[in-house]
């Protein structure tokens, strides 16, 4: 029968519990020494271990197999697999969402003085505390602070703050964290491997990052990513995560990048009707130029790259890029992220936030202003000399990728798919930095003067070009 992964795989003792180490300990030594609480109250992030925890606590107080509460439960008694499965006679697991009147309490209450069927303890797991009334929460309160004896109550949710302090200082409270990056793709890494599902490490590291720390999320995204029954990528996670797709994120970047405010709005609008959360645009941003601050200062980084855009085309986006310019614009939108999420109207703070992307390019002292039709260049500003900005009609940032599509268009079409191999690394009046791929750099240098003369003939001027070989270019 078809069991989505998150419940395959939901931790059976605390060994198999990931990340939540001091839980794990102060746990088990609580069993071990018999040092059990009357009441306990797990909160922290959804999908964290909470429920799963709560269960394993559970069949360690009951496991038939032992004669004292246990860190290691069989498993296999009934008791154990009764709990496993939900339909234990005396581990009895309440939705306090659905259960959360007084008149729910008192029945609880009543059965409480019960003694348990067939195991030691009778235990009580109340997920999503915190919906519980006011009025019930109060019912409560005497029971949890003088249970009978067998009686154990485990507390669940995720949001501590709506749960009385009367009820808070009751209980025994752990705090699960959200699991860090790392934890998640090891536990990805080890489910994928017994499942054959095909998915790249960059993959893995892309649902880490989308699901906040939420395992149960993670796994139910991979779940429905295997549907696709080809390996895994980037990129399809963002397509059925619905993050935003390597595209929109590189149009939007290149948008910024050329100071092109009409369609910087008009891509961050389309995003927005479509369907995307102002904070996930931004985050989405702050990714890809934390990922471009690193791509700029380290070589072989591909591993560290965990934002929407791939590692070639981060490489190509930095060569325009200084570090300075990057660090900035990752401060400005980390002070955004702030306004984001204290507004009322995210997606007006958005916009001004992208502004500011775009309105700090321009340089500082007046004369050094391009003329209002020009477009101004945040990302090339450090490399023009005032003079440049000064000359008599500069022209307007020239689009790199156009201009090379526009030799390659003038190009006789023999010749075309090597100079498909280059791209434009830098472009001036009169020189122009090509970048070309390893294995075509040494047949670039031989063609040299025949690519000087297409590139000449086709910008209209005469242009020196000069050929650098990717590596060459690295930060
Ligand atoms: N720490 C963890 N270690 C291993 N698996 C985990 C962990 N946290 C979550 N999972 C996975 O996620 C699933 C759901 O976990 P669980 O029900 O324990 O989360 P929860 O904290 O109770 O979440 P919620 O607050 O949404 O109820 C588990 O079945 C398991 O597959
Ligand atoms: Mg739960
Ligand atoms: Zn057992």
């Amino acid at each position: 029968m078809y069991q989505p992964l998150h419940l395959k795989y939901r931790p059976k003792n605390l060994q198999e519990l990931v990340g939540q180490d001091t839980i794990k300990t102060t746990l088990t030594n609580a069993i071990t020494s018999s040092q059990i609480a009357r009441a306990y109250l797990f909160t922290g992030p959804r999908g964290t271990g909470k429920t799963s925890t709560a269960r394993i606590l559970a069949k360690s107080l009951n496991c038939l197999n032992s004669k004292k509460p246990t860190a290691t439960p069989c498993g296999e008694c009934s008791s154990c697999k009764t709990i496993d499965s939900c339909s234990s006679l005396d581990v009895t697991e309440i939705d306090a969402a659905s259960h959360n009147g007084v008149d729910d309490a008192r029945e609880l209450i009543q059965h409480s003085n019960f003694a348990p069927a067939m195991s030691p303890y009778r235990i009580w797991i109340l997920d999503e505390c915190h919906q519980l009334s006011t009025s019930a929460q109060n019912a409560l309160l005497k029971c949890l602070e003088e249970p009978p004896a067998h009686v154990v109550f485990i507390l669940c949710t995720t949001e501590a703050h709506k749960v009385l302090p009367t009820i808070i200082s009751r209980c025994q409270t752990f705090n699960f964290r959200a699991l860090s990056v790392d934890a998640m793709v090891g536990q990805l890494h080890k489910i994928s491997s017994a499942e054959s599902i095909a998915i790249a490490n960059s993959a893995m590291r892309a649902i880490a990052r989308t699901c906040d720390g939420g395992l149960r999320d993670a796994l139910q995204l991979l779940s429905q990513l295997s549907l696709l029954n080809s390996e895994i990528t980037v990129s399809s996670v963002a397509e059925v995560s619905g993050s935003i797709s390597e595209e929109d994120s590189i149009a939007l970047l290149k948008a910024i990048h050329s100071g092109d405010t009409l369609s910087v709005l008009q891509s961050s609008r389309t995003l927005i009707d479509s369907g995307k959360t102002p904070k996930l645009i931004l985050s989405n941003l702050l990714a890809a130029m934390r990922d471009l601050l690193i791509v700029k200062s380290t070589r072989h980084c591909q591993n560290l790259i965990t934002g929407p855009v791939g590692y070639s085309q981060l490489r190509s986006l930095a060569l325009h890029l200084d570090f300075e310019t990057i660090d900035a614009a990752c401060t400005q939108l980390q002070k955004s992220e702030f306004q984001l999420r204290t507004s009322t109207n995210a997606a007006t703070w958005l916009e001004v936030c992208l502004l500011n992307l775009i309105g700090k390019s321009e340089p500082a002292a007046p004369e050094m202003r391009l003329p209002a039709t020009s477009q101004s260049n945040r990302f090339d500003k450090l490399d023009k000399s005032p003079q440049d900005v000064k000359a008599p009609a500069p022209a307007p940032a020239p689009d790199l990728e156009a201009t090379w599509a526009q030799v390659i268009a003038a190009a006789k079409p023999g010749n075309r798919d090597l100079l498909n191999r280059a791209k434009i690394a830098e472009l001036s009046t009169d020189s122009c930095v090509l970048v070309v791929e390893r294995k075509y750099a040494t047949k670039f240098k031989t063609h040299l003067e025949s690519v000087q003369r297409i590139v000449t003939k086709a910008l209209g001027r005469s242009v020196n070009v000069t050929v650098k070989q990717q590596e060459d270019l690295a930060a």
